[in-house]
């Protein structure tokens, strides 16, 4: 299977110097198969128009394949309407948003924001400046030992005062799946809501927002095959209608006299100005391409892979792995360091061999202070990689510490 599907992927087959590409970076970004990248070249090369302003075929065609893309990502995490599908530049403006429109005008002293120590800075740093602006309190769910969020903190630090809870679903560091249902049944109990960072899930794990009860469920595209710059905010419709517009300008307005103006109806009033149409063709193509393959094959291919790496490099006497080390409930991310190594010179010697990581902080640097460390080198694995791809990881982490001169 993996072999037909790694076909698909122009760049994977491609040489970098002296190495074909061993990518084993796709939590940062996913490559693009074939089906994607002809969806936005076809846009640009075919149909490409302003949507929802010309009178013209060019301009309703173009005007078709952003919102049928609108409504395939409803159905893609199962959204009760389209008009709950707001698209975005990435993850990172989904939740700028929320912090902006939902957050600041409703909050106060003595209210409560509740995230984990597991979250990208793109569910934090925002989260911190509406505290900061509004007088709430930022609290913060910690990890268990074997990295999952620690249960008694899901019950006790969700209190009265919570008015708004955000949380991962898949920590890009660790890799776990969060047990969202509970965490949300919690946040509803007491009538705050729940936001959810999809970045790292909705490529990898069926997504279903009503079974989740996600008030709020953000992701972007280029993590899960499409182009970069199209991201998308799911929004529970009454919660959409209830808030202010975050950008003002063309095509978000009703009718704009000169000292006042009324706004679109959703989408469009979360929409402002020219949208990426190829971006979302390419969306389009992508929902497409991970629903032939299908999820339960797609996490099939990760839990093997999860599974053979963890195995492997358990029997690294020099390697430390961060978070849990067993493959369940886990998607193909895993975390780890090599003794008296940088993690930058371990990603730079990786290279050399043509496997391409990411080392660093990863855009979590409190879960690093958390975990005791600077920075680590992340390897996470997709749908088109193989055993041969850790093989070659492997193989090069043994050559590491002896190049470095151990
Ligand atoms: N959020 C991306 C990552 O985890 C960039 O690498």
């Amino acid at each position: 299977m993996n072999n037909n599907i790694l076909h698909d992927f122009p760049l994977l087959g491609k040489k970098f110097g002296d190495h074909t590409v061993t990518y084993l970076d796709n939590g940062a970004t996913t490559q693009k198969p074939d089906s994607v990248i002809k969806a936005v070249c076809g846009y640009y090369g075919g149909c490409n128009a302003n949507p929802h302003r010309g009178a013209y075929a060019l301009s309703v065609k173009a005007t078709d394949i952003y919102e049928s893309a609108r409504q395939k990502t409803q159905k893609f995490i199962n959204a009760q309407s389209s008009d709950e599908i707001i698209f975005t530049k990435n993850a990172t403006e989904a939740l700028n948003l929320i912090a902006y429109s939902y957050a600041l005008p409703r909050l106060q002293k003595g209210d409560e924001i509740v995230i984990s120590i597991a979250e990208h800075h793109s569910n934090l740093v925002p989260w911190q400046f509406v505290a900061k602006s509004t007088g709430a309190t930022l609290k913060y769910i910690y990890l268990a030992p074997d990295g999952h969020f620690d249960r008694h903190d899901i019950e006790t630090k969700i209190t009265a005062n919570t008015k708004i809870v955000a949380v991962t679903h898949i920590s890009n560091v660790l890799g776990l799946i969060n047990p969202i249902d509970t965490i949300a049944a919690k946040a509803h109990e007491v009538g705050a809501v729940i936001v959810v960072d999809g970045s790292q899930s909705v490529a990898h794990i069926a997504v279903d927002v009503q079974k989740l009860a996600a008030d709020f469920f953000v992701f972007s595209g280029h993590k899960m095959l499409s182009p970069m710059g199209i991201g998308v905010l799911y929004g529970k419709k009454a919660l959409l209608d209830a808030m202010p517009p975050f950008l003002m300008g063309g095509d978000m307005i009703e009718y704009v006299e000169e000292q006042e103006t009324t706004f679109a109806d959703l989408p469009q009033k979360f929409e402002a100005g020219t949208q990426n149409v190829g971006g979302a063709a390419g969306l389009s193509a992508a929902i497409d391409y991970l629903e032939a393959v299908g999820f339960h094959t797609i996490e099939q291919i990760e839990q093997e892979l999860i599974t053979y790496a963890l195995h492997n490099l358990r029997e690294l006497p020099f390697i430390t792995l961060y978070g849990c080390d067993a493959a369940e409930g886990k998607t193909g991310i895993v975390t780890f360091n090599v003794q008296d190594v940088h993690p930058h010179d371990v990603a730079t010697v990786l290279d050399s061999f043509g496997v391409a990581i990411r080392a660093g902080h990863h855009c979590a640097q409190p879960l690093m202070k958390y975990l005791g460390v600077n920075a680590t080198c992340r390897a996470s694995f997709y749908l088109y990689n193989t055993k041969e791809d850790i093989d070659r990881l492997i193989d090069a982490l043994k050559k590491v510490r002896s190049i470095m001169g151990y």
